[in-house]
């Protein structure tokens, strides 16, 4: 009897599955009703009691391996069947879903291919910068408020807390990569500077303490402000339309003299007044002016010889005019719902 089973305990490890018919003969041949196994349990009954307890143990593990080199296999068709499933080269394609740009990666785009198609250039530069290039180098007074703790995000600050041109921030506008650019590069300079900005301020349907601007900055020599307001009029009428106009409000920024800010006629109601422009006809979308003489100066160009005009404009404040949209906070939730609206060329 013990070799019978030690037989078939040869037997059942030798099986290899090659298809799930051989499987179903292995489980007829051993594990069936009728099959080996069964059958060693009705030889049983006439093992000598003083053999019983063995061959009880060998009958047992036997059939043990036999359930478990089952299973097995089972198992193995089963993935060699779902496997081909995966392969099926006759199965219909799966559609899937294509996403979109982030609308301030939109408007952004937009700005620079706007821009380029009159020959500026793209650069950029850090977002963790020092005093020099975001404050000291624009001409800010030591004592501007721009470079108070509650506009500025510090991340190195002198240790008798005093504005200091060594002192490293996060930049709190883009007109920092003006003065690194001008440190670098020598007259002609044409160029567009996009980026984000960072601002201690509290969050609101209409602030955000991380927003983004494009810069721009064209110096050369007899760039005049009559360059600027062209510029701009040609900006304004490719991102909101031909019947577009522009309207400078005198304004000061201690990086450009003069200095202006400039406002377009409502995208919504044309100029005739409405809720989004408050009645006024005016959206105010960019501060501009000209390229101060000592801003040239402090980063090595001649201001004898140059001028140069710049300008830095509010990516999302566009991007609300644009689409309507009336809460900041929207821009930075990336909820799914409020991405998939923005389709574009861009
Ligand atoms: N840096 C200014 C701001 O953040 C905008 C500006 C840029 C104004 C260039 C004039 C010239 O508000």
């Amino acid at each position: 009897m013990l070799n019978k089973i030690n037989d078939l305990v040869e037997k059942v490890q030798q099986f290899h599955a090659d298809s799930a018919e051989s499987i179903e003969q292995f489980r007829l041949k051993f594990l069936s009703k009728k099959g080996e196994i069964s059958l060693l349990f009705d030889e049983f009954r006439n093992v000598p009691a003083e053999m019983k307890k063995q061959v009880g143990v060998e009958i047992n593990r036997l059939k043990q391996l036999a359930q478990q080199k089952y299973d097995e296999a089972t198992q193995q068709i089963e993935n060699i069947v779902s496997d081909s499933d995966k392969h099926d080269l006759t199965r219909p394609g799966e559609a899937f879903e294509m996403g979109t740009r982030h609308p301030i990666s939109l408007v952004k785009n937009e700005i620079i291919d706007i821009f380029s198609r009159i020959g500026f250039t793209v650069a950029e530069g850090p977002e963790v910068e020092d005093d020099w290039h975001v404050f000291s180098a624009m001409n800010f007074p030591l004592e501007h408020p721009a470079r108070d703790m509650q506009d500025t995000f510090f991340v190195e600050k002198a240790s008798n807390n005093e504005p200091n041109p060594h002192d490293i921030l996060l930049r709190t506008h883009t007109s920092s990569v003006q003065s690194r650019i001008m440190e670098k590069r020598q007259p002609p300079i044409r160029m567009i500077f996009p980026g984000r900005v960072f601002r201690n301020e509290a969050i609101s349907a209409r602030a955000h303490c991380i927003f983004h601007q494009v810069e721009g900055l064209y110096v050369a020599e007899n760039v005049s402000f009559a360059d600027l307001k062209q510029t701009l009029l040609y900006f304004s009428k490719e991102m909101f339309g031909p019947d577009t106009k522009i309207r400078l409000r005198p304004s000061y920024f201690p990086f450009t003299e003069p200095s202006a800010e400039m406002d377009v006629s409502c995208t919504i109601c044309g100029g005739k007044g409405c809720n989004i422009c408050k009645g006024t006809g005016w959206l105010e979308i960019l501060g501009c002016g000209m390229v101060d003489p000592n801003v040239l100066e402090n980063c090595g160009i001649d201001s004898k010889k140059y001028t140069g005009f710049a300008f830095g404009m509010g990516v999302e404040r566009i991007a609300m005019l644009k689409y309507q949209v009336r809460d900041l906070r929207l821009y930075f939730e990336n909820d799914i719902r409020f991405l998939r609206q923005f389709k574009s060329a861009y």
